[in-house]
């Protein structure tokens, strides 16, 4: 595991914006491209007394030292970041690569499924089968076409792309579980499905692949605390079994995976979230009524448009979480 100490700065040195909600940044962190595998996460500060967030390891390239994280703007330290962390700037810490990397293993023939933020994280798991010698099958599913992100990434890891879109815009219209079932009937030697998405999507794969008996991997996304087993924020239920996500997971049988708990338990800080983001929301506009003609903004002004989409978000809507990417 690597921390501020093992490293001179955490530069964003790339960023980019695939929607009004959803952007990537890419942070320069040698030890860390060197050390992250496919199914790891890290644990991110923007600045000092800023909140530890979770974020998957999107993307790891070690021979430009960087890593990639791809961000949904979900709450309040999410939207601050998508304002303040921009090419040129620094987080001020970044904690990893944290929990087990994906077992790759011996399959043959995978297909890795992700749905909206979901892309970004499985894309590395996708790479990783198909450097195994996998044959690899991607399903990829967004709202429409103009949120679609990295289908040339995934173009050049998989030997089939099945694109979903809710709307129809491209690809087969309708959700990821429908492109599972499209491939399933064209390849009855399916080994294994890893599905990464909102925790709905997530149960809708594990209900398609268990008649047929496919193993399938889903990666869990609680709230986590300190993210070393010490806090039990992250407790996930398996069948009879306990388990923390962040030093026994992230990724689990998704036919075993209690997801009315997962979502349960995702709920119970909405009320704390949706206030801190609205006393953030407030705070940017107050600054920047007061801040002095020609001071550079640190920030920009949110928007009454994306005041209204934090009113108007339910991050528990599967719909809500694929619209944003
Ligand atoms: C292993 C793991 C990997 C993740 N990878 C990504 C990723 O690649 N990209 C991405 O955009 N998001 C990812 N998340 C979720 C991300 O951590 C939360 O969206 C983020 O913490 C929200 O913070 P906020 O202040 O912006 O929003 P808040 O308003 O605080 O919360 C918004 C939502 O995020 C969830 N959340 C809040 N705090 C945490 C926390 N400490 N840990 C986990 N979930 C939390 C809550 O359930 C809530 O619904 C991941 C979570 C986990 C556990
Ligand atoms: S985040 Fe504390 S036990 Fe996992």
């Amino acid at each position: 595991m690597t921390d501020a100490s093992t490293s001179v700065d955490f530069e964003i040195v790339g960023r980019e914006d695939f929607s009004p909600a959803t952007y990537s940044l890419v942070v320069r962190h040698p030890l860390m491209a060197k050390a992250a595998r496919p199914g790891q996460f890290v644990i991110v500060m923007s600045h000092e007394s800023g909140e530890r967030i979770p974020l998957t390891i999107a993307d790891f390239d070690r021979e430009t030292g960087t890593v990639t994280l791809v961000i949904q703007a979900v709450g309040k330290t999410t939207r601050e970041m998508q304002q303040t962390c921009q090419i040129g700037t620094a987080l001020y810490a970044l904690v990893g690569p944290m929990g087990i990397p994906s077992r790759l293993g011996d399959a043959r023939k995978v297909v890795c499924v992700g749905g909206g933020l979901g892309v970004a994280p499985v894309f590395p798991q996708a790479r990783g089968f198909k450097e195994n010698g996998a044959y690899v099958i991607g399903v990829l599913g967004f709202r429409s076409r103009d949120q679609i992100f990295w289908q040339d990434k995934f173009n050049s890891c998989c030997d089939e792309l099945l694109l979903c879109t809710d709307d129809g815009s491209a690809g087969i219209k309708g959700l990821v579980s429908r492109g599972i079932e499209l491939a399933i009937a064209s390849h009855p030697d399916i080994d294994e499905v890893i599905a990464i998405g909102p925790p709905l999507m997530m149960k809708a794969c594990a209900e398609v692949t268990r008649p047929h008996g496919i193993k399938t991997m889903v990666s869990l996304n609680p709230i986590m605390v300190d993210g070393t087993g010490m806090c039990g924020g992250c407790r996930v239920k398996l069948g009879d079994q306990v388990k923390f996500a962040c030093v026994d997971g992230p990724d689990f049988d998704g036919h075993k995976v209690d997801f009315a708990d997962l979502i349960m338990r995702l709920r119970r800080y909405a009320e704390q979230e949706r206030t801190a983001v609205q006393r953030w929301s407030e705070n940017c506009r107050m600054k920047d009524q007061i801040a002095p003609a020609g001071t550079p903004a640190r920030a920009a002004p949110i928007s009454d448009a994306f005041a209204e989409l934090i009113d108007l978000y339910d991050p528990f809507d599967p719909f809500e979480q694929v619209k944003g990417g």
